[in-house]
């Protein structure tokens, strides 16, 4: 029997112990929690002590632990909290629980923020499988399968709620009444999902800091993403968000579609290359075929070559149930022989050979050569021009949409693509188009852009490859 404490007792946390007790494996000792009397958590822990036939001890602070009579063998946190690091720390330092006591956790904004802690030389004591992708062993896969093998690059979706959202956007873009992007994240909240407004999902941060444990594994590499790498499908700077347009431009001429994309790349030949990204990527791939939460990872290796999963990357049942596997194995997955690696491409060196824009402007002609004419100043070739006619675009161009208040009505957007070009030129180009008011409405964020993600066969497998 191993014996638990708990940190954290929210969603994933409830369902840790509801496992435990069912296992008969594991007994929990202790449940650590800031606020244990809210209503639901009360609920929660009810339900659990009825079926384990007697009290659980609840504390509030980390000062209530006693080093000999709350020793147990496993710490199991999910907070959230970037500083429940503290927890990690009164562990090792205060309580004096070596690496006999098991430190197991799901909060990736933690581990992302303190990877020397989680991947340092004392480290034996950590243990991180959930805080990536959920139950997928990715985290295991990686520091323990592929571990002899040299990793050159991952290409994923690893953020479940925005694949939810994208997905249920696609469906219906040709339907009378297609659902927005407003409409998809309150149903990903409903569902559970997201948090209200989606913060850390729609903006690439939960994506960024999988990508970054994941690049810490594979690569022996620590790294601060650059914020200009780690764009969502809605980030609330100076571009706008995803719209269902978007999809059937790309759907209709492109023969892609859209996903929220994680590549990281380092091999002795290129830079590295990391990058969260909102990205056109080609029908025929498994990566367009992901749907709802699902995460999905390419792997591509020296001598394993090409590696790939997919599963359920979020939700409290894989969540726990990749806890308590961490809980029950005493395998250590870090290693810190790597050289560490701190020089990425930073966003001027990032090179796509094909990019996708999407403007709003008001029917008009003339707007276009405006706009083009601007690109071919900055030395960025446009290569096609789509463009939907108004009653093709119809409720398609999000009609519920206030973004641009009345005037929705008289906007329609266009497409263009334009050839290769570095990340910084793009949107260089894009916030300084000269916005005359005879073309453009005033409210608004008129741009949207996405790179086309290419697959070509390379000594015969198909990979997702980014342009030198
Ligand atoms: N949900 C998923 O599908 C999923 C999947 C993989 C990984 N994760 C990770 O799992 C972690 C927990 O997620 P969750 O969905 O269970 O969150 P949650 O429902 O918000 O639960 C977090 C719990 O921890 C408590 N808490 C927060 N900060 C604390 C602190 N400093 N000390 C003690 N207690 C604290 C919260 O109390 P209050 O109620 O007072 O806030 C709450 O009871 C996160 O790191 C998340 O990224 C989640």
């Amino acid at each position: 029997m191993k014996t638990i404490g708990i940190i954290g007792f929210g969603n994933i946390n409830q369902e840790v112990a509801r496992q435990a007790v069912n296992s008969n494996k594991i007994e929990i000792k202790w449940i650590l929690d800031r606020s244990p009397s809210k209503k639901a958590k009360k609920e929660a822990r009810k339900q659990i002590e009825k079926s384990l036939g007697k009290k659980l001890r609840f504390i509030k602070s980390k000062d209530k632990l006693q080093s000999d009579s709350d020793k147990v063998d496993v710490i199991v946190e999910a907070t959230g909290a970037i500083d429940a690091i503290e927890y990690l720390r009164y562990k090792r330092d205060n309580l004096n629980w070596g690496d006999e006591v098991l430190f197991v956790t799901a909060n990736k904004a933690m581990v992302a923020n303190h990877l020397p802690e989680f991947f340092g030389s004392n480290s034996n004591d950590v243990r991180i499988e959930a805080a990536v992708a959920a139950g997928l062993p990715l985290i295991r896969s990686l520091s323990e399968h592929i571990a002899a093998d040299e990793v050159q690059g991952m290409v994923g979706i690893l953020n479940g709620t925005t694949n939810f959202m994208l997905d249920e956007m696609e469906k219906t873009i040709y339907a009378s009444e297609n659902q927005t992007y407003d409409m998809v994240l309150d149903e990903s909240v409903e569902k559970g999902y997201a948090e209200p407004g989606g913060a850390g999902d729609v903006d690439g941060q939960d994506a960024a800091y999988k990508l970054q444990i994941l690049s810490r594994i594979a690569f022996g590499t620590e790294i601060a993403p650059d914020p200009d790498l780690v764009r969502g499908i809605d980030d609330n700077k100076t571009f706008d968000r995803i719209r269902s347009v978007d999809f059937i431009y790309a759907n209709k001429y492109l023969d892609s579609t859209i996903k929220l994309v994680a590549i990281a790349q380092s091999s002795s030949k290129t830079e590295p290359f990391f990058l969260v990204y909102p990205m056109l990527v080609p029908k025929s791939s498994k990566l367009s075929a992901i749907k709802g939460p699902d995460n999905y990872i390419e792997i591509y290796s020296k001598y394993l070559v090409y590696t790939d999963m997919q599963g359920k990357g979020a939700g409290p049942e894989p969540t726990a149930c990749a806890m308590l596997a961490d809980v029950l194995s005493h395998k250590n997955c870090n290693s810190d022989s790597q050289q560490l690696i701190k020089d990425f491409r930073s966003n001027d060196e990032i090179y796509f050979s094909r990019w996708m824009v999407r403007g709003s402007c008001y029917d008009l002609p003339g707007v276009l050569a405006h706009i083009f004419q601007h690109f071919e100043n900055k030395g960025i070739s446009i290569d096609e021009v789509f463009q939907l006619q108004a009653d093709e675009v119809g409720c398609k161009w999000d009609k519920k949409d206030r973004d641009f208040g009345k005037e929705q009505e008289k906007i329609l957007p266009f497409v263009f693509t334009v050839t290769k070009t570095n990340l910084s030129k793009l949107q260089e180009a894009l916030s300084t188009v000269k916005l005359d008011k005879k073309f453009f409405p005033k409210q608004g964020k008129l741009f949207a852009f996405y790179p086309v993600l290419e697959r070509k066969l390379i000594n015969g497998v198909p990979k997702f490859v980014i342009e030198e």
